[in-house]
This record gives C-alpha cells, structure tokens and sequence, in this order.
C-alpha cells in the first residue's frame, strides 16, 4: 500500500536550542514540551501519520536524545504498568511505535533552517518529502490535517508546496513571506514568484506568512547546496525555494485550520488553553 503513496518520508528538523524556553530548555528538547500530556514533535509525527506517512526522519543535535527515547520503547515503564488501569495513557504512543520508523542524523554545527534540511539528505534520498517545524502546532478539529491538504495540493502540481497564512503586516519580520499570483481560479493557491524571509513589514512583498510546513522535491538538496547565508547570516529554506520559485516550482497554499506558534510564550499559552478546551468537552480531561 505505502509504495502507492507520493510522500513518505517527513523530515523534522529539531536542532535547535529553544531558547525562549529557557531554563525549560536547558537540558530537554525544546520539542519535547508538552500541550497537555503530549510532546509536540509527538503532534506533528501524529500529523505526519495522518497524511499518509510513516519514515520519520528527524534531524537532532547534542542534547536531544530524549526525542528519540521518547519513541521507543521503554521496558521498564512498560512492565512497571502492564495489566494496570494506566496502560491506557501508553496506547497513542505504542500505536505510533508499532506504525512508523524513525531515522536521526545531527546537525553539528547551527547554520539555519536550510542547513538543517540539507543535513537530512542523507535521511531521505532521491524522493519529495514533507517538512514539519514542530513548533508550529497545527489542528484541525477532526478534519483533514494541514499536511494531509498540502499532499493533495502536491499531487495535483508536483512541485514544491509551502504552507501559508496571512499575517498582520507588522509581523512580517518573523516569518517567510512569499508573494504569487492565484492559480486555477483558486484562491486558496498561488504560484509562487517572490520569498523572502523575515523582511520589515515595509519590505514585504505581502502579509502571506510561511508556517513550518513544506512539501520539497528532492532537487532542493542541489540548491540548498549552492545556498549562500542570508537572514541572521544563516543558510535559508526560503533563499533556496526562491530559486525554484523562478523556474515556477513553488506553490504556496492557504490551509484550512488553526496553527499555535509554540515557539514563543504567547502562542504556548493559547495552543494550551484550546486544547485544554477540546479535550475538557471530549471528556478526556
Ligand atoms: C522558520 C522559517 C520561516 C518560516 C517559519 C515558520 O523561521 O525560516 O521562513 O516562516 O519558520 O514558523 P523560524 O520560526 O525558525 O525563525
């Protein structure tokens, strides 16, 4: 069944230091903070699963090896409670075990977003693959998961796709911005023609943001290759799309469905309260 599928393989780039968690961060993955119960890398592999995809390859550096403990199985934990009523809290995660394979390669040295993705080459090989920045955590209540969207939006266009939203202009030195035209008659997609990242909202070519989901061709490993430093002199995704932005190969989409920018204080917070919310009126808290 999986050989039928476009996408298999998700990259998570997870090397950095999460500094705005600190001292939290100090000696745990910044992906490993929890909304609720659950680790956010532990969402987006969650998501990654539910867009058909089971090859996690997630790219790590000194001091994260609880990620990959984390997805694994823990003997002692499991006979500690096996055949009592909190065997219950394991099954998300067995079920992932069970489901999915996980690859780790680490990036030595902190040179960006795009040096992070090229790090993970040799995880992924000759084939498109999806993207997940875990701090951005998205939910879709039910409905077709933000990825999931994107890898339809990838069969239809077989190019690269960026996830985007729109932003208040003053916000625009935190994100990529891109700026396209509408294709197809739908507004939800625009061809790509101009990124740039982090500009100052009077730089901007618009107010549509990128958020940490991508779907890449594998082409993009040669560019990122020949990729100079940019932005905060770190080597960027988005200088690397915008090259194959003016060979017409980039498609940015607006997804349906919220999106928590957990990577500051403000959008940890309220990614919290709404899923408090949720699970309160399912009964799960
Ligand atoms: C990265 C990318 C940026 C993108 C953002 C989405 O920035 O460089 O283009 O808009 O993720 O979250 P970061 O948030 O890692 O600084």
């Amino acid at each position: 069944m999986n050989s039928l599928k476009s996408i298999k393989k998700c990259l998570f780039p997870a090397a950095g230091y999460g500094t705005r968690f600190l001292p939290a961060t100090k000696a745990m993955p910044k992906e490993m903070l929890p909304i609720l119960t659950k680790p956010l890398i532990q969402y987006g592999v969650e998501e990654a699963m539910s867009a058909g995809m089971s090859t996690m390859a997630i790219v790590t550096g000194r001091g994260k090896r609880a990620i990959e403990d984390h997805f694994d199985i823990s003997y002692e934990l499991e006979h500690q409670i096996k055949g009592t009523s909190k065997e219950y809290y394991l099954a998300d995660i067995r079920k992932i075990i069970t489901k999915c394979t996980f690859s780790y390669t680490r990036q030595t040295q902190m040179k960006g977003l795009g040096h992070a993705i090229l790090t993970g080459e040799t995880l992924i090989g000759n084939e498109p693959f999806a993207v997940i920045l875990a701090d951005d955590l998205c939910d879709n209540n039910g409905l077709d998961s933000v990825l999931k969207q994107m890898v339809e939006v990838y069969e239809k266009y077989k190019c690269a796709i960026v996830a985007i939203e729109e932003i208040p202009k003053e916000e625009t030195n935190k994100y990529g911005v891109v700026a396209g035209k509408i294709v197809d008659g739908d507004d939800r997609i625009y061809r790509v023609s101009d990124m740039v990242e982090k500009p100052d909202p009077k730089d901007a070519p618009s107010n549509l943001a990128i958020i940490g989901r991508y779907i890449l061709i594998p082409e993009i490993f040669d560019v990122l290759e020949n990729t100079q430093p940019g932005k905060g002199g770190e080597i960027q995704i988005t200088d690397a799309l915008l090259s194959l932005a003016k060979e017409g190969k980039v498609i940015a989409y607006k997804f349906e469905g919220k999106r928590f920018d957990c990577g500051s204080i403000d959008g940890f917070i309220k990614a919290t309260n709404y899923f408090y919310e949720k699970e309160k009126k399912a009964g799960n808290v």
